[in-house]
Formats: structure tokens, C-alpha cells, sequence
């Protein structure tokens, strides 16, 4: 099994990027633990990341024939875009929308989702979990 991990825009910034908010790891630092997990599960994990939207579509595009899901924390692209949901309904793959920060809890224009809606599940709240959170939803729901 195989399962892309897609961060969105201004998600290479993690560590930096207010940390009250969104933690102290790295975009690294959180790959190494998602990779650790995939071991754990037994999957192959993939990992992109773009501030420009039209590349993550080209890239959903690209990786959906080798991939069975993917976890995506889109960044403000969640609040933002049909593009990326129309892309992730038309690869035909399941995904899992993820956010570190509790989205319902901060701004109201970070309340709503497009990709919710079509996922298979929405992690939110817990950090750098919320992916490893998403990456074993997504794994039970695709061995099920
Ligand atoms: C985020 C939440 C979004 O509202 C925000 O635009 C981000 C990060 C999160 O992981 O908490 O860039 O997706």
C-alpha cells in the first residue's frame, strides 16, 4: 500500500510559523515521525508540498495511479479552493483532510471546508498527530 502526504501552502514554514499555534516541529521533523508510523503499518509513504495550488493539482493528478489515499493538510487552500476538490474527487482515491491547529476553534473563515465534505475522515487539534491520526484512519479504512 502506498498513501501520499500532500502539506499545502506555508507548510514548509512549520517551526517557524507561529508556534503557539502550530507547534515547534519541523515539516521534516513531522515527516521522519509520519515515515516511522508508515514502517510501523507497513505502507509506503510519499510526502509533497506546495504554496501554488495548480502544482498540487498537477501533482494529485500525477501520483493518484501509484497511490491508494492520501492525507492532505491543504493550509488555507481548505477554505479556499474547488480546485482542489474537484482534484481529489476526480483521482478517485480516498483521502483524509488533517490540520494541526483546531480550525473550529480560531477564525470563522477557517470554519469551513470544501474538502470536508468528500473525505474519508477530518483529523483537527492534535498537532503533528493529526497526521499520524489521518495515516492510520486511512489505512484501517482502506484494509477494511
Ligand atoms: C492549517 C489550518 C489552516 O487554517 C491554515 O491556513 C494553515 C494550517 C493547520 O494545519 O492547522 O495553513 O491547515
Amino acid at each position: 500500500m502506498r498513501i501520499g502526504v500532500v502539506h499545502g501552502a506555508n507548510l514548509r514554514l512549520l517551526g517557524r510559523r507561529e508556534p503557539e499555534i502550530y507547534g515547534s516541529e519541523s515539516l521534516p521533523d513531522i515527516e521522519a515521525r509520519i515515515r516511522d508510523l508508515a514502517d510501523e503499518l507497513d505502507v509506503l509513504v510519499e510526502f509533497f508540498q506546495s504554496n501554488h495550488e495548480g502544482e498540487i493539482l498537477d501533482y494529485l493528478e500525477d501520483a493518484a495511479p501509484r497511490v491508494d489515499g492520501f492525507v492532505v493538510n491543504p493550509g488555507a487552500f481548505t477554505h479556499t479552493s474547488v480546485a482542489l476538490r474537484d482534484a481529489l474527487v476526480g483521482v478517485d482515491r480516498p483521502f483524509v483532510e488533517v490540520h494541526l491547529s483546531n480550525t473550529a476553534a480560531r477564525e470563522r473563515f477557517r470554519r469551513h471546508s470544501y474538502l470536508a465534505p468528500v473525505a474519508a475522515g477530518v483529523v483537527y487539534g492534535f498537532g503533528s498527530e493529526s497526521y499520524l491520526l489521518g495515516l492510520r484512519g486511512l489505512v484501517a479504512r482502506l484494509r477494511s
